[in-house]
């Protein structure tokens, strides 16, 4: 007998959206410890793009070809996260049960574009709450946990300081704002014409479109500034940061963070780059904040599962609107 077929997005080679294309492939079967979920909605986030198209900030490609392979992809497809139903328990899985709507945050391990994926019981896995729908649930992750983690840990942002975010309509920048917002911060947003009425929604009533003005001139400095754009160096940007402000660079090279650890030694302005630390509790934290109604996940297009492809062509444009939501279960699902 044949085993149940699910449908899965592969790239055999590295390469423009069109090496992605939708496969069958086996559903898998969970092991002890382990759990089956069929997946409802994904992301295709500029994590996903840049592993497809291989192109990592400098000083970062030969970690990256280790990790994911120099010539082909080493991973069975992107994808990192997902929203999605419990459908199978292996043996000994307590924290989770058949039904739960659960999200998870598979980071580098990657795996969302699928119709089904196995979780390990222990994996960055969490319910997802009523009133939480898996489009708002998946949508969250990938740029929800990098702006808190920067505003929160990195940048040690307060209440009553001015924060100003550079992509404020993008997936990390749409959170920062509301999380920034939430935070007690005087926050202003920096983003094109297009955008300008999705970030006043969010709240932000302090928006610079920068087809029109430039953040750069004028006085007003900032506390804070997060930057998640990478088009700039400090020394371009620095007289915009207050005497002892903070500068957050979520997208930089290697020469780039190794300089910022520089100038943090001895200058008052520091510099804050890198990777962040996926964990649990600020997907939880989120899932509560969305829950509450307090943060919203902006969801700038939805596309179905066979539009991959075209969901690839518009993250690499490098102007989406916050964060691209695949819809997987619009594809019959195979099992059942
Ligand atoms: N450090 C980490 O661990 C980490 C974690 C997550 C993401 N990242 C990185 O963070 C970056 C941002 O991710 P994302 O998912 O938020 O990307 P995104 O959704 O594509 O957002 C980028 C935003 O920047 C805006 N933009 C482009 N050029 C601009 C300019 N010159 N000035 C101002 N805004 C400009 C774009 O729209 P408009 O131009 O239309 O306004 C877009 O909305 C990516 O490079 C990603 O790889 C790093």
């Amino acid at each position: 007998m044949s085993s149940p077929k699910m449908l899965i997005a592969r790239n055999r080679n590295f390469g423009p959206p069109d090496v992605v294309s939708v496969e069958e492939a086996p559903i898998p079967i969970p092991k002890r410890g382990q759990m089956l979920v069929r997946i409802h909605a994904a992301t295709v986030s500029t994590g996903d793009c840049r592993l497809r198209s291989k192109n990592v900030p400098r000083g970062f490609g030969f970690m990256m070809g280790l990790m994911f392979g120099f010539k082909n992809p080493k991973y069975e497809s992107l994808g990192t996260n997902l929203a999605g139903e419990v459908v199978t328990l292996g043996d000994g899985v307590r924290q989770f049960q058949s039904k739960d709507r659960v999200v998870s945050n598979l980071g580098m391990k990657l795996g969302g574009h699928a119709q089904y994926r196995i979780l390990d019981e222990n994996s960055l896995t969490a319910q997802i709450p009523n009133e939480v729908s898996y489009d708002h649930a998946t949508a969250l992750v990938f740029g929800g946990v990098a702006a808190l983690q920067f505003l929160r840990d990195k940048l040690k942002l307060k209440a009553g300081e001015r924060l100003l975010v550079i992509g404020a309509g993008g997936a990390v920048g749409s959170s920062a704002i509301q999380l920034g917002l939430i935070m007690g911060a005087q926050v202003t947003g920096v983003c094109s014409t297009k955008k300008v009425s999705a970030v006043h929604d969010l709240g932000l009533q302090d928006v610079i479109d920068y087809k029109k003005q430039s953040w750069l001139t004028g006085t007003d400095q900032y506390d804070v500034i997060l930057d998640t754009v990478g088009t700039l160096d400090f020394e371009k940007m620095k007289h915009k940061l207050k005497a002892n402000g903070r500068l957050g660079l979520v997208i930089a090279d290697l020469p780039t963070i190794l300089k910022s650890l520089w100038i943090s030694l001895t200058q008052s302005q520091k510099v804050y780059a890198g990777p962040i630390n996926e964990n649990k509790s600020d997907l939880k934290f989120l899932l509560n904040l969305c829950q509450q109604k307090k943060f919203r996940p902006l969801i700038g297009t939805t596309l179905p599962f066979e539009k991959i492809v075209e969901a690839h062509k518009i993250v690499d444009s490098g102007h989406k609107l916050g964060s691209l939501v695949l819809r997987i279960i619009t594809l019959q699902p195979s099992l059942d």
